[in-house]
């Protein structure tokens, strides 16, 4: 399996995806990072392992509609099976949902339809969290609809808030399970055991 990353910023999920890989705990390869960042700190990594990486911007096409193809040739190119999304701060096309639909995935840090949306991401989430004074907050992985982090939900973990929780100790703590969870979730869609039915994912054991 082929998988596409696409990440914007500092990259420890896909660190984490790419070790799984790397350690052969999933059948897959990584021929592709897209990001939209030149300065993500995924980038030196992704080179570091000899993994291509493409800055791809709406700001340097005139037309959207070039942007689109732009991103549509990299993913054909590198024969794209399954888009992961890892810290990708843009929406991703229209176009590119139809293409590669129920085959792009996202890891959100919070508990969805919790804490989701437009401008939910990075520490608003966790702020959020705290402000709600949740005991419980946790990860989901879903796939990727038009609508923001309303995809059918494929994995969820829980992480449990502590008292004295900051936004950066809770991140923390949430990322961690983020990169357990990430991989395992990509294993199973590698091996065929994801399956979408009325919008409601069934996990094969
Ligand atoms: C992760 O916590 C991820 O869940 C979050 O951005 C962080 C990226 O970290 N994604 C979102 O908030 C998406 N709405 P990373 O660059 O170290 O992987």
């Amino acid at each position: 399996m082929k998988i596409a990353v696409f990440a914007s910023g500092r990259g420890s999920n896909f660190k984490a995806i790419l070790k799984a890989v790397n350690e052969k705990k999933i059948n897959a390869e990584i021929p592709l990072l897209i990001t939209n960042n030149p300065d993500a700190g995924c980038i030196e990594y992704a080179t570091e392992n000899g993994i291509p990486v493409q800055i791809v911007r709406r700001k340097d096409f005139s037309l959207r509609e070039e942007f689109v193809k732009s991103l549509l040739l990299f993913l054909a190119k590198a024969e794209t099976d399954l888009i992961v999304l890892a810290g990708y701060m843009k929406k991703i096309p229209d176009e590119v949902l139809d293409k590669y639909h129920n085959r792009v995935i996202n890891i959100h840090p919070a508990l969805l339809p919790s804490f989701g949306g437009k401008g939910m991401y990075g520490s608003n989430v966790h702020k959020a969290v705290l402000n709600a004074g949740c005991k419980v907050t946790g990860v989901t992985v879903h796939f990727v609809v038009k609508e923001y982090d309303r995809g059918p939900i494929i994995a969820q973990q829980c992480v449990d808030v502590m008292q004295g929780d900051n936004p950066e100790t809770l991140a923390a703590r949430v990322l961690e399970t983020e990169h357990q969870l990430y991989w395992r979730v990509i294993r199973k869609f590698s091996e065929g055991k994801i399956k979408v039915v009325n919008n409601k994912v069934f996990i094969e054991e």
